[in-house]
């Protein structure tokens, strides 16, 4: 029998403060309905004064452990997926680390945006096939409002803040990784990105003034490529796994637009009910997107072991990605 990455934990946190679409047309040229049709988004999590990314990812964290019943001290290695990390050095995984106790793990930071979650799991798995590496944490958390501009309207609507975790660890039984697929394609990299704060356009007064430390996005491109990913991505992903699209039980798409996701899901003839969906709520929280949605859709409904998740992404990079991952411990 052959060694499969098993998911052992789940956990998420969202933090308090939750910003609405209402509130938003105070702030920008925009309306509710605006939102609602062209997005499907209400409202969304942000973080209060003084809260940030390590704040959310230890609670998600802490959960996800308690959810696999293991010790910080057990892990081997800690990813933190996030584009909006505490600061840019150290790596929130440290930072994570520290807050953790967790002092036998390495931990590194991991960037490829909303993609960032199914990046960090497809590393896990890699490491896990090793036998230095037996228990992986990995997290996608962002706290996208701190480069928002709320002026925007094309951007501050989408975007929440959240912190999604999970634990992974080996297994000879038949739940766990079944396929995975990561990719990019570099040449989309002005479709969405922040233009300073890196060493091309180091912070200035002037970078602040013209407001250069705030995500900017071409929306338009970003959906034709998404939508033509996503359906790419998953038809890979069925083939490695050796599944067809009735045999998913679960999809789990990112959460950045309804029209992308139900697209997706007229493709694959899927119903409703097998697919999670947050983003009403909690808007697109880039790397938390995936774990976040897939943790409140098992907070309401519940999925037998050996349930067929399909988990599929896009963002910055561009980047793109997923996995098939069969459901439960054996
Ligand atoms: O994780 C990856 C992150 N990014 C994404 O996933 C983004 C994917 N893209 C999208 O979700 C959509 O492209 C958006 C929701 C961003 C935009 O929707 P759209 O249907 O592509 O609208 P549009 O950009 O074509 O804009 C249509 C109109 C424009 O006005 P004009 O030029 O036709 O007069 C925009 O200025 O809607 C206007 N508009 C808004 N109006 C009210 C753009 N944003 C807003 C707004 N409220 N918030």
């Amino acid at each position: 029998m052959s060694m499969r990455t098993q998911a052992l934990g789940l956990g998420y946190y969202l933090p308090e403060r939750i910003l609405t679409n209402q509130e938003l047309e105070k702030m920008v040229d925009t309306s509710d309905q605006w939102i609602v049709e062209r997005t499907g988004i209400r409202e969304r999590h942000i973080v209060g004064p003084g809260e940030k990314n390590s704040d959310l990812s230890v609670e998600a964290a802490r959960r996800a452990l308690q959810d696999a019943k293991l010790d910080p001290l057990q892990l081997d290695l800690i990813i933190v997926a996030t584009a909006s990390p505490d600061m840019p050095f150290p790596s929130t995984a440290c930072i994570l680390q520290a807050l953790l106790g967790a002092k036998n793990a390495a931990a590194f930071d991991l960037a490829a945006g909303c993609t960032g979650f199914v990046y960090a799991m497809t590393v896990a798995e890699k490491f896990l096939l090793s036998p230095d590496y037996n228990y992986i944490l990995v997290v996608g958390c962002d706290v996208v409002s701190s480069v928002i501009d709320y002026t925007d309207r094309n951007t501050c609507i989408l975007f929440g803040d959240g912190a999604g975790a999970m634990v992974f660890g080996k297994s000879e039984g038949k739940c766990g990784i079944l396929s995975t697929k990561i990719g990019a394609d570099g040449t989309g990299g002005q479709l969405l990105y922040m233009p300073a704060g890196g060493s091309a356009l180091p912070a200035t007064h002037e970078t602040v003034e013209k407001r250069l430390h705030y995500l900017r996005m071409n929306g338009n491109e970003i959906f034709k490529f998404a939508t033509k990913i996503v359906a790419e991505v998953s038809q890979e992903l069925l083939e490695k796994a050796g599944l067809t699209y009735d045999d998913i039980d679960l999809f789990v798409p990112h959460q950045a637009n309804l029209r992308i996701i139900l697209s997706a899901m007229r493709r694959m003839k899927l119903p409703p009910e097998k697919v999670a969906i947050n983003l009403d709520h909690c808007g697109n929280i880039s790397a938390g997107s995936i774990p976040v949605a897939l943790a409140q859709y098992l907070e309401k409904y519940s999925l037998k072991s050996g349930a067929n998740i399909l988990m599929v992404a896009f963002g910055t990079g561009l980047t793109y990605g997923g996995a098939v991952l069969r459901w439960g411990r054996d």
